[in-house]
């Protein structure tokens, strides 16, 4: 599990991703509260020295801050890194040069000729068809602009539309970055998972710690700031729900010396084909989340833990 690829035969990761949602986000994470663009920095050295170099931003985040920081970043460092960002079909782009147009907006901020992956953040096709978009990255491709083509929120069905339309290009869909944790396991039951298999597309697994719920930090007199104070799943009963979980992640965790956050990454990784891109706001957490790297739960864990998270499919 030291390596994963993005798609079939593509760019070699370490199975973690640095995920920058958080990165200038005022409106859910509380940016510029307890963690500003000098904590993000030493975030960003910390998963460079740890060898996790990939990271996933949005041109969304932080209405653009998040790949401005990356971008300014990047430049004070030697090593080669692998941004994945997103394009987002909102309801006022109406025709596919609007791809061409928010991907050089983003090579802007970001400070790149060049990502290794576009993704297309969400399956609205109101005003741009799944052909036009999937056809429009492929040209971006051959331009050379991209590296890999990646979708984000697609069901099996979506995914498949995107994988055919390109294989007309002859070219993969690398990714397909949807929500999966021990918490959020719907997309085994709904076919996603075993369809990116098929397919040979790689599963980017967003909110892998449920946000912070996975990490067994916050207790009903310890609530999260911000909009997740709001969330049913972080109240008492929330917690209290999830607790047969973080028990049995922090009772695994004491045989292999490792944390609840870790076990519950690494759960993640024993899933064939995935790759968690876990979000971070200093290089503690950077540093911490890193520890989910090389070692293994044994099968017998994997499946205790897929038995006690059952309900969550
Ligand atoms: N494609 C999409 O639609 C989509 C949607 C959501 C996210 N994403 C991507 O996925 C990434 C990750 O998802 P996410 O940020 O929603 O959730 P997450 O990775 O499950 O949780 C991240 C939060 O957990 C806390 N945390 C992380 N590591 C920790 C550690 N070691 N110890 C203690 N606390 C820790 C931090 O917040 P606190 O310290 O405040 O608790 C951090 O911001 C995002 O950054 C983004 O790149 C994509």
């Amino acid at each position: 599990m030291e390596n994963s690829t993005l798609g079939k035969d593509g760019l070699f990761v370490k199975p973690l991703c640095i995920g920058t949602w958080a990165w200038g986000d005022k409106l859910f994470w509380n940016y510029g509260d307890g963690y500003g663009e000098a904590e993000l920095e030493e975030a960003f050295t910390a998963a460079i020295a740890a060898g996790v170099t990939c990271f996933d931003t949005a041109e969304v985040y932080g209405l653009g801050l998040s790949e401005k920081l990356l971008g300014q970043f990047r430049l004070k460092t030697q090593q080669n890194i692998q941004i994945a960002t997103k394009f987002g079909p909102l309801p006022w782009r109406f025709t596919g040069e609007s791809v061409s147009t928010a991907l050089t907006d983003s090579l802007n901020r970001l400070q790149v000729d060049k990502v290794e992956l576009y993704q297309v953040h969400w399956p609205f096709t109101f005003l741009i068809s799944q052909e036009t978009l999937m056809n429009m990255l492929a040209n971006e491709v051959e331009r050379g602009r991209i590296g890999a083509i990646g979708v984000s929120n697609y069901s099996a069905k979506q995914m498949r539309e995107a994988h055919e339309i390109l294989a007309k290009r002859e070219l993969p869909l690398a990714t397909n970055q949807v929500r999966y944790s021990l918490l959020s396991r719907q997309i085994e039951s709904q076919g996603i998972l075993s369809t990116a298999r098929d397919l040979g597309i790689t599963i980017l697994a967003y909110s892998p710690l449920a946000q912070g719920l996975l990490t067994g930090k916050y207790t009903g007199d310890q609530p999260p700031v911000g909009l997740r104070s709001l969330d049913p799943k972080f109240s008492r009963d929330g917690l209290r729900k999830i607790a047969p979980i973080t028990s049995l992640l922090s009772k695994i965790g004491e045989v292999h010396q490792k944390s609840i956050a870790q076990v519950a990454l690494n759960w993640l990784i024993a899933q064939e084909n995935v790759v968690p891109i876990a979000g971070v706001k200093n290089a503690a957490q950077v540093n911490h989340n890193v520890g989910a790297l090389g070692w293994k739960l044994t099968d017998i864990e994997v499946h205790e833990l897929d038995q006690a998270s059952r309900d969550y499919l």
